[in-house]
This record gives C-alpha cells, sequence and structure tokens, in this order.
C-alpha cells in the first residue's frame, strides 16, 4: 500500500474541550475517504490539521512519506473545497479557476490550456466568460471544484461541500464528485454527517465520535459489520434485541431490518420471536413493518413489496425471524 496521509498520534485540544483525541490514521493513494460522524465529533478538526490550517497539539502528519506537521499550508499540495466554497464574484469563471494558477506565476498559455481542461472535466465548457452569479449553485459548485483541482494538487479535502444545496443537485454533485475522483485519481478526504452520502461515495469511512475513530471500514464493514453500539446506530437502522443471558447485560444482539422476516405459517428461522404488527408502510419497492414485542422492544423489518402477498394489519399477531449468522453481537463499549 502506498501511503499518501498520515496521522500519527494527532491530538487537538481547545481549552477544556477535547477536539481530536489522539488520533492515527493511514489514507493509501487514490483512497476515497469519508470522515463521517455527528456535529462535533472532531471531523472538521482532523481535515484542518492535514491542510495545515489548524496547529495540533501533539502527533506528526505525514504526506508523501514526508513529516510535514510544520509545513504551512501552500506547501502540503493540498487544495480545499469548504461548504461556502466562495468564488470570487467580480471575477469570470475562466478567471477563478486560473486564480491559483496565475499564483503561481505560470505562463499564460499553460494557464489558458488548463483552464479550458478543467472546464472540460466539470462538463461546463461554455461558462468560461460568465460572472459566478449567471450558474445555479450546482455549477457554481463544479467550478469551485475546478478552481482547486486545476493546479493538480495530489490531494483534495472537501468538507462538506454539499451542505448547502437541495436534495437533488446533491445526488447529481455526489455522482460529479465521484466521476472527478476518478478521472483526477487524485486522493479525497470528505466530510459530511450523511450516512447515506458516506455510504454512496466512499472507498472507505472513517466514522467519528466524540474526537476520536469510532470505526474504520468500507461502506459494507461498516453496516453489515458495526462494532460498536454507536456505529450500529449512525449508519442505517439498528434493531436491538435482549441478550442471552449467558452474555452481560452490556451486550447487545443487532439485526438490519432487511434480515427480519416476518414468517409465514410453519416457517421457521434460527431465532423466531413473536410480535404485534403496529404499520405497514409500503414504499414502492421495499415495505417497512414496525412491531412491538411482548417485551416492549420496537422492531423494523424491511421487505421487498410483493403485490400479491398476503397483505399485513395493524394489530396482527406476527412471527419474526432471523438467521443467526445475520446476527451481530456489540458491546456497548467503545470499539476502539
Ligand atoms: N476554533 C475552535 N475553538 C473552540 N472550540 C472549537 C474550535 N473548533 C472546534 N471546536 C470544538 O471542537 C469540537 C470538534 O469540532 P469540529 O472538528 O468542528 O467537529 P465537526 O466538524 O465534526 O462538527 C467541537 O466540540 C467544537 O465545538
Ligand atoms: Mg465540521
Amino acid at each position: 500500500m502506498n501511503t499518501k496521509l498520515r496521522l500519527d498520534q494527532v491530538a487537538k485540544s481547545y481549552g477544556p474541550v477535547r477536539a481530536l483525541r489522539p488520533t492515527s490514521l493511514d489514507v493509501p493513494q487514490g483512497e476515497f475517504l469519508t470522515l463521517l460522524g455527528p456535529s462535533g465529533s472532531g471531523k472538521s478538526t482532523l481535515l484542518q490539521i492535514l491542510a495545515g490550517l489548524t496547529a495540533c497539539d501533539q502527533g506528526e502528519v505525514w504526506i508523501d512519506g514526508r513529516r510535514s506537521t510544520d509545513t504551512p499550508p501552500h506547501d502540503r499540495g493540498i487544495g480545499l473545497i469548504f461548504q461556502n466554497y466562495a468564488l470570487f464574484p467580480h471575477l469570470t469563471v475562466a478567471q477563478n479557476i486560473a486564480f491559483p494558477l496565475e499564483m503561481r506565476k505560470m505562463p499564460r498559455a499553460e494557464i489558458d490550456k488548463r483552464v479550458a481542461r478543467m472546464l472540460e472535466v466539470v462538463q461546463l465548457p461554455q461558462v468560461g466568460n460568465r460572472l459566478p452569479r449567471e450558474l445555479s449553485g450546482g455549477q457554481q459548485q463544479r467550478v469551485a471544484f475546478a478552481r482547486c483541482s486545476v493546479y493538480e494538487p495530489s490531494i483534495i479535502l472537501m468538507d462538506e461541500p454539499l451542505g448547502a444545496l437541495d436534495k437533488r443537485l446533491r445526488d447529481d454533485m455526489q455522482t460529479e464528485i465521484r466521476r472527478l475522483h476518478k478521472e483526477l485519481g487524485a486522493t479525497i478526504l470528505y466530510v459530511t454527517h450523511d450516512q447515506e452520502e458516506a455510504m454512496a461515495m466512499s472507498d472507505r469511512i472513517c466514522l467519528m465520535n466524540d474526537g476520536g475513530i469510532e470505526q474504520l471500514g468500507t461502506p459494507s464493514e461498516i453496516y453489515f459489520r458495526p462494532r460498536s453500539v454507536f456505529a450500529a446506530e449512525f449508519v442505517g437502522h439498528a434493531n436491538f434485541v435482549k441478550p442471552a443471558p449467558e452474555l452481560t447485560a452490556s451486550d447487545r444482539c443487532m439485526v438490519r431490518p432487511e434480515n427480519i422476516r416476518i414468517l409465514k405459517e410453519g416457517e421457521q428461522a434460527d431465532t423466531v420471536v413473536e410480535a404485534t404488527l403496529e404499520d405497514t408502510v409500503m414504499l414502492g419497492a421495499f415495505s417497512r413493518h414496525i412491531a412491538r414485542l411482548a417485551t416492549g422492544e420496537r422492531m423494523v423489518a424491511v421487505n421487498w413489496s410483493d403485490e400479491k402477498g398476503a397483505p399485513h394489519h395493524p394489530g396482527e399477531r406476527v412471527r419474526l425471524g432471523w438467521d443467526g449468522a445475520k446476527a451481530v453481537m456489540l458491546s456497548a463499549e467503545r470499539g476502539r
């Protein structure tokens, strides 16, 4: 593995607030890694330490195998995009994109060539002479991406770049950013608090909680094999079932909704519980069933919708079942 970025026991406090606990992280060349976590979990702090915009209290930052803890931001070869991407309003799109190259005193002909290519890459070849205010939000975001990528940084850090956009535009931009990632071959660190966005975009997800890494893994590892109650609850819906007597009280058993079946007459499963159906919602491809166990626990089951299947009614007694292999044992303790 060719390590592009490395954090070694990096920590940061603001007075009494531990924004980042001692944290180590290796990011391979070309990876799309997402920092996912609730507000205040330390995502932006981690990103800003990498960018050199915030000094860490302890630990080391390595970029391309070089110790870079004290390297100034502009010497780190890093491109940055934040939620408020602030294009220069009085410069045209082409001038905005050219700006970082002019700062680097690149020859005019080379600048024009690169700007034209970046406009192609972000699929806006016609708008070079427009002002930012003459573009839609999504187009402005693409220009911001072009401006940050034009000098070919091998690392791009993005802090909630789609936070201000509406749902439809976010979906389009997610696809766009994935495509640009492939095209440019850059290593991308992407921050979001939106679990679906993290799942859709990432090679790996670094789940953050309370200033530390809760779990690091591929989207499917985090979803199917969460290592803590926090991870199970933050990504997707988690059904928790009371532990068997031989387990300690803090251990819990977690089953995802799509792994719980409403059993037909006589149908068996490794684990079967009786419940009362409270609600069924048909969502198109899927139907979601909400059931209450005798213990008062609520369980959510999701199945493919079936037009011909027996309809379920609120108040109906049902048997819910799942395979043992689909149940995940979790400790209430931190996964770290
Ligand atoms: N400049 C700052 N001064 C004081 N506290 C800060 C500062 N930046 C961040 N914090 C605190 O550090 C913690 C982590 O913040 P942050 O990294 O911004 O989280 P996130 O990006 O995950 O929402 C929060 O408790 C936040 O209030
Ligand atoms: Mg933040």
